[in-house]
């Protein structure tokens, strides 16, 4: 008998080999130009909700045109972050072996909540996690999970200090505490913390935002004032938040001194490194994470600065059995893993349970560069951060950061010149994409951040030139406003 659900959705073979030819055409095709796109582009909302209301669902448009209208909209309709002048917020430039592994795992689709489902994928990633673990200098056996991101990893992380500091939470929740749990965190740290508070019923004001030094790290005297008031107020404090890579300037907590804080009061040391831990992989930088070591947690992100395709995050913990007792739950319905005690069900060790093959990204991308080729990229994108921290001295911008990472944050010298209204004058440009922040006691501050590994030195030049064509029409505005205004 004909099965039409087959052909509908696998394709008929002819069908099938042309959609397969067309799809490694457009991504080719995208790869290679997509440096002669302009970056951004204003897109209207309207005509995108148009051409998807447009579309015939009732009988479908079929695999070549729906293929072609998504390259359409993938191209025109949206900013790229592989180009080499998106000066960007971490979202690197895919390796190519990553895009590889996410359709193979697309294709075989295994199921990581299962190990009896994902055999392979779950070695994958338990060896990837053992590796990058090792890099980071964690005590062996490294514990952890592939995630969506720093965000998951980081709610990941809340919840292992809350089920390890204070195991009655697990079955009791948050009111069989004593008192209100509270988490430190530094000014520059991820909101992530915060939507994770929330999430696990806290509360934001279980937060405790610590102000931090002239070069952005959190202030050690603040950060005991705060322990000392809190405990004198009843609070429990049970995660200590180190942030090694801030995103807005790249800031790395002094991660030993911050480890000793929490083991001296007995809390979760967790470090931040959704984009900063990538210094691990290359020698002369590893310094940056000293201390690192010493965390009971680690977030580390491979979808940023290892130029691993999203989402690829990963949670590592020194603390086997952690996990487990956090995630662990007993079902009837899963298929039971056997007895060897190596072997895990992912779903009783992560926040999500069906999960996608996140690590093959990660494990091909390293397997084909080998850790030597992952330290020379990375490297080249810390040249390109310096030179373009040279390049805007040169050209009398006020640098605002002090990094060894490549983020430079940076102001017109000068007053009255809008800096957010620079960043969008930059990014209407489609020559270029920078954002802005805010620093030091909320100042405002431009931020470019070399997140594709593709930028190079003429790119820098580009963003110079389009940086110096902004701050003058924007010294000119400042200028007329001040003949506008009446004299006193
Ligand atoms: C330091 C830090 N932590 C966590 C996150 C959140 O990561 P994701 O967006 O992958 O969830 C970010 C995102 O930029 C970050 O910079």
């Amino acid at each position: 008998v004909h099965n039409p659900a087959r052909d509908l959705l696998l394709l008929a073979d002819e069908e099938r080999a042309e959609v397969w030819a067309a799809l490694i055409r457009s991504i080719e095709s995208y790869l290679s130009s997509v440096d002669d796109l302009p970056v951004a582009t204003a897109v209207e909302p309207l005509l995108v909700r148009e051409a998807l209301s447009n579309l015939d669902l009732s009988r479908g448009i079929g695999a070549s045109e729906a293929l072609e209208f998504a390259v359409r909209g993938l191209t025109d309709w949206q900013l790229h972050t592989p180009h080499p002048r998106y000066f960007g917020l971490f979202n690197p430039a895919s390796s190519t072996m990553g895009v590889v592994a996410d359709a193979l795992v697309a294709a075989w689709n295994p199921q990581l909540a299962a190990w009896s489902h994902s055999q392979f994928p779950y070695e994958v990633e338990r060896f990837c996690i053992g590796e990058f673990g090792a890099k980071l200098g964690l005590p062996q056996p490294v514990d952890g999970t592939f995630c969506s991101g720093g965000a998951e990893a980081n709610h990941t992380a809340l919840l292992l200090a809350l089920s390890e500091r204070f195991p009655s939470f697990r079955a009791g929740g948050i009111r069989s505490l004593e008192g209100q749990p509270a988490l430190y965190v530094s000014e520059q740290a991820h909101h992530s913390s915060i939507k994770a508070a929330r999430a696990c019923g806290l509360g934001d004001d279980a937060v405790r935002i610590v102000p931090v030094d002239d070069d952005l790290r959190i202030s050690l005297g603040a950060l005991e004032e705060r322990l000392e008031a809190d405990l004198a107020a009843g609070l429990l404090p049970f995660l200590l938040v180190g942030t090694a890579g801030g995103t807005s300037a790249g800031s790395i907590d002094p991660l030993p001194e911050l480890a000793e804080v929490a083991s001296r009061h007995g809390i979760w040391f967790h470090v931040d490194g959704a984009w900063g831990a990538a210094a691990a992989l290359v020698p002369e930088l590893s310094h940056l994470l000293k201390g690192i070591h010493a965390a009971d947690s680690v977030t580390f992100d491979a979808h940023k600065f290892l130029s691993v395709p999203m989402g690829a995050g990963m949670l590592l913990t020194s603390h086997d059995g952690a996990l487990g007792r956090a995630f662990g739950v007993d079902t009837a319905y899963m298929p039971h893993r056997g007895d060897d005690p190596s072997l895990r069900d992912p779903y009783t060790h992560s926040l999500q349970w069906s999960r996608r093959h996140i690590g093959l990204k990660v494990f091909l991308t390293l397997a084909t560069l080998g850790w030597d080729g992952y330290a020379e990229a990375l490297r080249w994108q810390v040249r390109m951060g310096r030179l373009l921290r040279a390049k805007l001295l040169r050209a009398e911008w006020e640098v605002m950061n002090s990094t060894e990472l490549p983020i430079v944050c940076f102001r017109p010298e000068g007053e009255g010149i809008d800096v957010q209204g620079l960043a969008d004058r930059v990014v209407q440009s489609g020559q270029a994409w920078i954002s802005a922040t805010r620093l030091h006691g909320g100042a405002p501050a431009l931020r470019a951040c070399v997140t594709s590994y593709r930028t190079g030195e003429a790119d820098l030049d580009e963003l110079i030139l389009i940086l110096e064509t902004a701050r003058a029409e924007a010294r000119k505005s400042v200028v007329r406003t001040e003949m506008r205004r009446p004299h006193p």
